[in-house]
């Protein structure tokens, strides 16, 4: 486990976009798992920057994104849908047809699950998975408590994540009490994973991670059994390793 601590926001969100740049540069047709959360925003924006600069190209890089909320339309500013054109696909020049997201809004959304299982297969499975975390642990919507062998599928949120994500709503009952995720065998299966997280309210849950057992009562201390793993952390978040 290759572990940095970044100093400072800007450092923390260039070291996190450089283990993008080099997996795209490596591959340029690479696999990529997105997530959403405040963690990786800045990432994007470096991301944005290098294409921009000419340094990035991302025309043959197809991306998965981890999770969705179910009942949320694309087009609703919530979605991670549209957190992700916002913050990342409308600024490159990445192409429609090879963003992949789960459709909050689709009839079936079992149904919806199992394709993108299949489609991550289909492609020869993720390259490069980012992932940030929750409060309790959770890796995309993968509570507390679920089995690693979960494949993506339908998920209900803990009151606290319920209550964590209210802050991006105008209340706590507008927040969807369902979503989509990835699994965890299925974030598990990618080839390489980059995992970051800053701030102090996340350093207790990123020691138990990071060095506690490895139990789904903390479902991010399944990335100790990962061989390629980057670990992207600020200070405060690294205070208790
Ligand atoms: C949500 C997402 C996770 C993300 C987490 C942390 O629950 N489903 O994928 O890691 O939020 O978000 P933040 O980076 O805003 O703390």
């Amino acid at each position: 486990m290759n572990i940095i601590i970044a100093r400072n926001k800007a450092e923390f969100d260039k070291a996190a976009a450089a283990v993008i740049s080099r997996q795209i540069k490596k591959k340029p047709d690479s696999v990529l798992g997105l997530a959403t959360g405040s963690t990786p925003m800045g990432m994007y924006s470096e991301l944005a920057r290098m294409y921009e600069k000419g340094e990035l190209d991302f025309s043959k890089v197809i991306t998965f994104n981890l999770d969705e909320y179910i009942g949320l339309h694309r087009s609703h500013p919530q979605s991670y849908c549209y957190f992700m054109h916002e913050n990342l696909f409308d600024k490159i020049n990445i192409k429609e047809e090879n963003v992949n997201l789960l459709d909050g809004g689709a009839s079936d959304s079992q149904g919806e699950c199992e394709e993108y299982e299949k489609k991550i297969k289909a492609v020869g499975g993720i390259d490069l998975q980012v992932l940030g975390m929750g409060h309790n642990g959770h890796l995309g919507f993968n509570e507390p408590k679920t089995p690693f062998e979960s494949i993506t599928g339908l998920v209900d949120l803990t009151p606290g994540t319920i209550k964590a994500n209210s802050r991006f709503f105008e209340s706590v009952a507008e927040v969807p009490r369902r979503a989509m995720s990835m699994g965890m065998k299925t974030i598990l299966h990618a080839k390489s994973i980059l995992f970051i997280v800053s701030g102090s309210e996340k350093a207790e849950v990123v020691a138990k991670a990071l060095k506690g057992p490895v139990t789904p009562e903390i479902p991010a201390s399944v990335l100790q059994l990962h061989p390629f793993i980057t670990v992207v952390l600020d200070e405060e978040a690294a205070k208790y390793l």
